[in-house]
């Protein structure tokens, strides 16, 4: 049976974070929009400067760019058993464009963990973030720092803060997000795949949460 998983959550949420906890857990590719994005971005393509424009002043990118950009990910062969999505869909368009995808897919939507996490949490671990330029390991320089200050334990490669991290636009992104993301939450909820996770925990803790929810949906 497919497994098609949504992380939802505010910028900072831990979505990428668990991500890579999940997708070694389950063996789902991890499908995230910024990352994808920011790959375009590395390559110079103009889809990647046309998402800059927005990415820089921490506003979404339109919808149909967006979701044709999943369309030609979840294409791909590695998501022909599922998909766990980190940062998509992000408004309700989106949400139906997903919805068509899968349909065209014959397959449907598993469940959407929604991890909760407070405005003044978001803001905390968005602005002590570092990721390795090389693997794409998150840090925290309080939460989870690595071993060696800017260096990454896992290939050695160095840290940076992305360029989407400036206090400005991290307030900016926060706010999207409760503008037009929050109301995916109610959305989800009415259709039964909603699970709340409690965000605010350890990134352990919240791991466990949420690979029991998972776990417990797939099954159902
Ligand atoms: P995207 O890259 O998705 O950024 P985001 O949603 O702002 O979320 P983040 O990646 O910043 O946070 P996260 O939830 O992954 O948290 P993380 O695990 O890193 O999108 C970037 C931009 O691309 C958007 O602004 C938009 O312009 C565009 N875009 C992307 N998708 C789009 C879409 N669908 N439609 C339109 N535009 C789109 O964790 C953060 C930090 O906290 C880390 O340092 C981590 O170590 C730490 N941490 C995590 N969990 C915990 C914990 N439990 N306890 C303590 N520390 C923790
Ligand atoms: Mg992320």
């Amino acid at each position: 049976m497919s497994s098609y998983i949504v992380l939802l959550g505010g910028p900072g949420s831990g979505k990428g974070t668990q991500a890579e906890i999940l997708v070694e857990e389950l063996g789902l590719p991890q499908v995230s929009t910024g990352e994808l994005f920011r790959e375009h971005l590395k390559d110079g393509t103009e889809l990647g400067s046309l998402a800059r424009e927005f990415m820089d002043r921490g506003e979404l990118v339109p919808d149909e760019v967006t979701i044709g950009m999943v369309r030609e990910r979840l294409a791909r062969p590695d998501c022909t058993s599922g998909a766990l999505l980190d940062g998509f869909p992000r408004t309700i368009p989106q949400a139906e464009g997903l919805d068509a995808l899968l349909a065209e897919m014959e397959a449907e939507l598993t469940v959407v963990p929604y991890i909760k996490v407070n405005r003044d949490t978001l803001l905390q671990r968005l602005a002590g973030r570092w990721t390795c330029r090389q693997c794409s390991t998150m840090y925290h320089v309080v939460f989870s720092p690595s071993f060696k200050a800017g260096i990454c334990d896992r290939c050695g490669g160095q840290l940076y803060q992305r360029a989407d991290d400036t206090p400005e636009t991290q307030l900016r992104r926060i706010d999207v997000y409760f503008e037009q993301t929050a109301e995916l939450i109610e959305w989800y909820g009415k259709k039964g795949l909603l699970v709340e996770i409690d965000g605010e925990q350890s990134i352990g803790a919240v791991g466990a949460e949420l690979l029991m929810a998972v776990r417990e949906q797939c099954r159902t």
